[in-house]
């Protein structure tokens, strides 16, 4: 098996970045992490990377004067690795058309709402704000338009009363950590892939009983039991 090459773009802290980092250890996982590269110097997944014995590099967008020019820099950096494809994991940059189009298919992203729901920032806050039930997390093909494009894999968990944004965005930050993997793994086996704009399945069994409600709903007789 040959292990496609990839990079994760971080922008913070990169817990995401070390749950890939820690799947991609194991050595059939179809993926290896080749490099790590951070748009701001301080970024606190540099180190976690580096502990990893990660190759890393910072392209601090501050010091360019285009995005462009910041991105041609990213690229160079990936194309001396041979890197094939880029997952974003907290990667706070807009990114061009260029450089998407450059990158197309071959880019993930992360993000902690149930896409198409709350796109941008604030998620757990807008969440609790909208009153929904289940919040969690996307891993998605990047497009163009911010937080769109084809969907691999989501997660769902529930909103427990009393919930707030830090409570509710710690319970969807774990399940981000256990669903970026598998959604990578699908994705580079070709078990996911994009198909008209839509994730096709191939070889991906489904259990198509399972469910997850917020709050679990129990029968009269259930409560009386
Ligand atoms: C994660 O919750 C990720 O989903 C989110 O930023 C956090 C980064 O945490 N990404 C976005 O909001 C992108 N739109 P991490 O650096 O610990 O992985």
């Amino acid at each position: 098996m040959t292990r496609k090459r990839t990079a994760i773009l971080i922008s913070g802290r990169g817990s995401n970045m070390s749950a890939l980092i820690a799947a991609a250890m194991a050595p059939d996982f179809p993926a290896r992490i080749d490099l790590v590269i951070s748009n701001r110097p301080g970024a606190a997944g540099l180190e976690r990377a580096q502990a990893a014995d990660i190759e890393t590099a910072v392209v601090d967008h501050k010091a360019f004067e285009t995005r462009e020019a910041f991105e041609a820099e990213v690229q160079a950096l990936l194309e001396a690795r041979d890197i094939e494809l880029l997952c974003l994991a907290g990667f706070m940059r807009i990114l061009t058309d260029g450089f998407i189009a450059t990158w197309l298919d071959r880019m993930i992203n992360i993000h902690p709402s149930l896409l198409p729901m709350f796109k941008g920032l604030d998620t757990h806050q807008r969440a609790l704000d909208a009153g929904v039930r289940l919040a969690g997390c996307t891993v998605h093909v990047v497009r163009p338009e911010m937080d769109t494009g084809p969907i691999i894999a989501q997660a769902a968990v529930p909103v427990l009363p009393g919930d707030t944004a830090e409570t509710l965005g710690k319970r969807v930050l774990a399940a981000e950590h256990r669903l970026y993997p598998h959604a990578l793994a699908l994705y580079v086996t070709g078990k996911a892939r994009v198909s008209g704009e839509r994730i096709v399945f191939h070889e991906v069994e489904a259990d198509g009983e399972g469910s997850l409600m917020s709050p679990t709903l129990i029968t009269r007789e259930q409560a009386d039991a």
